[in-house]
């Protein structure tokens, strides 16, 4: 693994390399699969990471890496459906203090999950799972708040905003 001073500067190589893998590609599939890859691969200590998209007032599992999850999520139940209500990241240090927790792989205890917004219009989540307590700081939170702007600005969306419509 690379050495960097500061989480930041560890995010910011992360970001560079998303770019450098979406430059000059748009396609929806594609790039999410490569978003979720490279996250996994980079960010460390994860046991899951991936997106859940809007289908009207459900979450549904989209491209991810880790074991197989829980598939429908309703918009404000478990942490992903808490931030995609809240249209804000949360963050939480210990999944089994946090009340409506939906427990897909057992081996994961902190949480960070990060809402896709564009034009005002939620789309979904990114979610991050880790099977250490505390794992999350407020620079990952930004960190992964920039991967997801830079996926959001890099990809066609139309795929997603027409699943969003509500159905
Ligand atoms: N733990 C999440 C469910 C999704 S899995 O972690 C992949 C939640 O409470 O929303």
């Amino acid at each position: 693994m690379e050495y960097y001073a500061t989480k930041s500067e560890r995010y910011a190589s992360i970001v560079r390399r998303l770019e450098s893998l979406l430059e000059g590609e748009r396609d929806f599939l594609a790039n999410t699969a490569n978003m979720a890859a490279v996250c996994y691969e980079f960010i460390g200590d994860l046991n899951w990471v991936g997106f859940y998209f809007r289908q009207g007032n459900e979450l549904v599992l989209g491209p991810f890496q880790g074991r197989t999850a829980c598939v429908r999520i309703k918009i404000g139940s478990g942490v992903c459906g808490t931030a995609a209500e809240k249209a804000e990241s949360v963050l939480v240090d210990n999944v089994h203090q946090f009340e409506g927790h939906i427990a897909c792989d057992a081996a994961s205890n902190a949480e960070l999950v990060v809402p896709l917004i564009e034009d005002g219009e939620l789309l979904g989540v990114f979610d991050l799972d880790s099977p250490d307590i505390g794992r999350f700081d407020e620079d990952d939170r930004a960190g992964v708040e920039e991967l997801v702007r830079t996926w959001l600005r890099c990809t066609d969306l139309s795929p997603l905003k027409a699943l969003a419509g509500d159905a």
